[in-house]
Order: structure tokens, then C-alpha cells, then sequence
């Protein structure tokens, strides 16, 4: 068995999707969703959106536009886990964890937070002056997205690197602490996806208010394609692509033949009207299959709703066994399971049993119960989703190892019932 390599990326909650944001990251990590091998976590980041937006209608708004953004560009929420993070109280309580582990230090190099105070003392004010303790902290709440769902790539832009960098120290420390729990993930900035020009020819960013909705009706868009800075190169003229935002955008939607056409009409003379014409119908072309299922969509907030909590429920079979996991790791323990003692030392730390639950090449989903040293303890047979997996392992977390409870699930050779039981109960947490 090769495990899968899991991807895991969040989108922030306050804005609306717009070309940039389709061409940079939604695009590439559908295709990435559906490459063999690869196991994709995209959720809707709505705590952070709490950190830059304090108005609720917004949040609401932009988390059902960017739910149905990605669901009508092709995601396909049975393949991957697509979730909204507020719907998983363990994110919360992980951040909790990690801030506890996590140095201040740290934190006062964060970029963001960095840049906000430079801003006040430049400004001559008080440099905390409205920075929240949210802006602060956000680096630990990235932290608990990414280890909650032991992610090892994390497709971000390069502005986002060092929260990844923050992600792998804050894993370390609580590792070094409490035992090799968490998984060290890694940044994957992808260099070959263009950065996607703007209406003025600055990176497309909803900050310089220079953005292309992808869903806007055809004809608002075509009113601002029109807008796309030029310059005064008469028809006729031959024009150069070097610099051209229109032509930028267009080669992020064509194939290379229709871009090289492009550049020969440029060479040509091409009119800017007719250059813009161009784009209008090649964006359009790739936009217009989406927008009917985008449309409808938006149409019937119950069923993104609906596809958000499957979603979450999904997450969840995965995030529910490994909290208890690590409740029980830190000490937060069932006091009525097997009291654990003296040889919990600094160096004998760790020392718990694990669920391991991972996926076979058969496609089926399996767990294995291992002690502290690696040891197999049991395994399960194989269920067609995670979540019937995470039903069988919260069932023997609480139900302790019965016939009823493991069903399904085998003693490791040489392993006794009793010697399991006693691992679950260690493992117990309430
Ligand atoms: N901070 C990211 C951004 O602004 C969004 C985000 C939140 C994220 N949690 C994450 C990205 C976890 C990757 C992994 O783009």
C-alpha cells in the first residue's frame, strides 16, 4: 500500500470569485483533485473571514458564492473532502492546543501581523493600535486546519509560505512535547500557474478593486474586459504581447494554438476592439458550461447547505477519533479509564495506543489499532467510506473492545482481547 499524499488548501470567506482566483487556484486544484494517488481537503476558511470581515451578510454571501464556485467548476464533493471549517468544533479545539505549544515569538514574525504594526509605528500610533488578537493567532488556526487532517502539501500562493513554515514549527514543538502525532506538512507553491493580471494590469486582487467576477452576467463582463487597460497603438499597428494584460488573460484560458494565433494577430495590428471581442468569447467559451450550474446553485441555498454538511460529516469521522487522540495525548483524559502514571515521564511521553486509518489501493477504507511502539495491536476489514471507518473506531473508543464493537475488526497475531482492551481503555477520553 502507497498512502495517498493529501492536499489541503482554505479559501477565506470574504470576497467573490473572480478570474484570478479561478485561474490561480480553482482550476489547478480540481485537476489536482482527480490526478490518482492524491487525497484533496478543500475547505471554506469562515473563522479566518472573521479575522478581516465583520460583516455577517458578506461572510454569508461570499462562503455560498465560493461553495458554489467550486462545485460548479467541477469539484466533485464525493471525491474529495470539501467542508466549511466552522462546521468542525475540533478545528477550535485544536487551535487551542497548538496555541499552548506555541511560542509568542513566533508569532510577533508573522508577516501580517508584522505589517500591521510596522503601519502604526510608522503612523507614529501605538503599534498595537486595532490589530485583534484574531490577526495574532491566525497563523495557529491555519496551524490546526492543516495537522487536524495530517496533510503533508499545502498548495498556497508564496504570501501564505511562512504560515505553512509556522504550521511545521507549531507540529514540531507539540510532537517534541507529547509524541509523534502530527504530521510536518509542506508549502506547494506552483511557479506555472500564471498570476492573472487585472483590469489595470496589476495582479487581479479584490485590494486594487480590479477584478473580473467569474459568474458576473456575460454582458457586465464584457463591459469591463472593455475597461482592460490598453494602450494607444492605432489599428494596424503591430502590437506587442510583452506587458499586455489582455493578452496575459487570454493565455491563461486558451490552448498554446490559440494563443499563438493571438500573438500573430498582436504582430498583425489586431484592433483592441476585436482583441477584447476575442477574450470576451474565449472566457466565455470556458465560463458559460459552469455558470448554469453556478446559477442554480445559488438558487438553492438548502442544497449547498446540504453538500457543505456531508462534507463536514465526512471531515469529521476523521477529525472526531483524532482529537480523542490527542485529548489524550496532552492529558486530557477520562479519569475513570486506566489512570496512567509515573512512567509517563518527559522521555516516556507518548506512550498511547493509536488508530491509524488510512486507505488501500482496493480503494476501501481501513484502520489499524497500534501501541505506543508501533506494535499492531488490530486491524479492521475494509468499508467503503471514511466515515463508516471513524463509526467503528468511535464505537470501540466508547464501547471498549465487545464482540458488537469490533465487529469487523481482527486481533493482531499473538494479541489478546484483553491486551486491547487495555490499550482502549488507556486511549478512552470523555
Ligand atoms: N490563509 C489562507 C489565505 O488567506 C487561507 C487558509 C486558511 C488556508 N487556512 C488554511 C490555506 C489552511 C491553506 C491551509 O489564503
Amino acid at each position: 500500500m502507497t498512502a495517498p499524499v493529501r492536499y489541503l488548501t482554505g479559501i477565506t470567506t470574504t470576497g467573490t470569485p473572480h478570474l484570478g482566483n479561478y485561474v490561480g487556484a480553482i482550476r489547478p486544484a480540481i485537476e489536482a483533485s482527480r490526478r490518482p494517488g492524491t487525497e484533496s481537503f478543500y475547505f471554506l476558511a469562515d473563522y479566518h473571514a472573521l479575522i478581516k470581515c465583520d460583516d455577517p451578510a458578506r461572510i454569508q454571501r461570499s462562503t455560498m458564492e465560493i461553495a458554489a464556485c467550486w462545485l460548479a467548476a467541477g469539484l466533485d464533493p464525493d471525491r474529495v473532502f470539501f467542508y466549511r471549517q466552522s462546521d468542525i468544533p475540533e478545528i477550535p479545539e485544536l487551535t487551542w492546543l497548538l496555541t499552548c505549544v506555541t511560542g509568542k515569538g513566533l508569532l510577533n514574525r508573522a508577516h501580517a501581523y508584522k505589517a500591521s504594526v510596522d503601519r502604526n509605528s510608522a503612523a507614529g500610533a501605538d503599534p498595537d493600535a486595532d490589530v485583534t488578537a484574531g490577526l495574532f493567532m491566525y497563523p495557529v488556526l491555519m496551524a490546526a486546519d492543516i495537522l487536524m487532517f495530517k496533510s503533508h502539501r499545502i498548495p498556497v500562493g508564496r504570501d501564505q509560505v511562512q504560515h505553512i513554515e509556522m504550521a511545521r514549527d507549531i507540529a514540531q514543538s507539540f510532537n517534541h512535547l507529547y509524541g509523534q502525532h502530527l504530521v510536518l506538512p509542506e508549502a506547494a507553491v506552483d511557479d506555472s500557474v500564471a498570476m492573472l493580471p487585472g483590469l489595470d494590469g496589476r495582479k487581479m486582487s479584490k485590494s486594487y478593486d480590479n477584478i473580473i467576477p467569474l459568474f458576473a452576467p456575460p454582458a457586465q463582463i464584457r463591459k469591463q474586459i472593455a475597461a482592460i487597460v490598453t494602450d494607444s497603438r492605432a489599428p494596424g499597428e503591430p502590437k506587442p504581447v510583452e506587458g499586455s494584460a489582455l493578452f496575459q488573460i487570454y493565455q491563461a484560458f486558451a490552448n498554446e494554438e490559440e494563443t499563438r494565433q493571438l500573438r500573430q494577430a498582436y504582430a498583425d495590428g489586431i484592433a483592441w476592439g476585436d482583441a477584447k471581442q476575442l477574450l470576451f468569447e474565449r472566457i466565455d467559451r470556458e465560463v458559460a458550461p459552469m455558470r448554469a450550474r453556478y446559477d442554480a446553485l445559488m438558487a438553492n441555498p438548502p442544497e449547498l447547505e446540504h453538500i457543505l454538511r456531508t462534507g463536514a460529516d465526512k471531515a469529521r469521522a476523521l477529525a472526531t477519533p483524532f482529537m480523542a487522540e490527542l485529548r489524550q495525548a496532552v492529558g486530557l483524559r477520562n479519569l475513570g479509564s486506566a489512570p496512567r502514571n509515573a512512567a509517563e515521564t518527559k522521555a516516556g511521553k507518548a506512550s498511547t495506543a493509536a488508530f491509524k486509518q488510512y486507505r488501500e489501493s482496493d480503494g476501501r477504507h481501513y484502520f489499524k489499532l497500534v501501541d505506543a511502539g508501533g506494535r499492531l495491536l488490530a486491524q479492521s476489514a475494509g468499508f467503503a467510506s471514511p466515515q463508516d471507518a471513524g463509526r467503528t473506531i468511535a464505537r470501540l473508543r466508547q464501547a471498549g473492545w465487545t464482540e458488537a464493537a469490533a465487529a469487523g475488526v481482527q486481533l493482531a497475531p499473538g494479541i489478546s482481547a484483553a491486551d486491547v482492551a487495555a490499550a482502549l481503555a488507556g486511549l478512552t477520553s470523555g
